[in-house]
């Protein structure tokens, strides 16, 4: 799999042009993406970034990667970012690394939106991955009973027996929908609940997936 991820990301760096505001994904396939496009920098190519999360912050800085924020500006020419689950109309869950809301952020500022993924992300019905919903720590226990109650079979994310805490400071409760059939519904409904800050769903925002599929990379455009 490391090998369709590689390829995959190595295709989505070749849109990187010169001059270009670009916003790096979390998780191990925008890592390689992240790495590829440090060593376009090295050898000369001039970009500036917005990270989706502490550790691409860490990983862009150490690579030599100029980065920039929001308060400079806001719109991004591209986004590359990687996806947990995605389907024939592009639809996806993400999350899975726990950086769902800034990569939405990011992602919602962004003319063009690239998901890199290997073979094993592509799926006919979304729902087996656990869908994350990024919940505020007040009351986290009432959204839970909310979520148990949309059948989502929610289970607080711990790390180390403490719930695990996002970049911003929320907990993730992961929700086994097993299959969701209208996802775009779903991510609305979702984020109507009172203390959801953000769902793993992101439907109708990818331009382009990148597929690393054995030795050979197949590419679908959004219609
Ligand atoms: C991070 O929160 C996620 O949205 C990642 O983009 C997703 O989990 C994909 O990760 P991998 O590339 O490691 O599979």
């Amino acid at each position: 799999m490391s090998l369709e991820k590689q390829s995959a990301a190595r295709a989505a760096v070749e849109e990187v042009k010169e001059g270009m505001l670009v916003g790096l994904g979390t998780g191990s396939t925008a890592a390689y993406a992240i790495s590829f496009l440090g060593e376009k920098v090295r050898n000369g190519l001039n970009i500036t970034a917005i990270p989706t999360s502490e550790a691409s912050k860490q990983q862009a800085e150490a690579e030599g990667i100029l980065l920039t924020d929001f308060e400079h500006t806001i719109r991004i020419d591209l986004c590359i970012d990687g996806a947990d689950e995605i389907d024939s109309e592009l639809n996806m869950i993400k999350g899975g690394g726990g950086a769902l809301l800034r990569e939405k952020i990011v992602a919602a500022s962004a003319k063009r939106y690239l998901i890199i993924i290997d073979s094993s992300k592509q799926v006919e019905t979304l729902g087996a991955f656990p869908l994350p919903v990024e919940v505020i720590p007040f009351g986290w226990q009432v959204v839970l009973g909310k979520l148990e109650g949309m059948n989502a079979r929610p289970e607080l994310r711990k790390s180390g027996g403490q719930p695990f805490v996002t970049d911003e400071g929320n907990y993730i409760i992961d929700c086994s929908f097993k299959s969701i059939l209208e996802p775009a519904q779903l991510e609305t409904d979702l984020n109507r609940i009172p203390g959801v800050v953000e769902n793993g769903l992101f439907t109708g925002m990818c331009d382009r997936m990148i597929m690393g599929m054995g030795d050979q990379i197949f590419s679908k455009e959004r219609r």
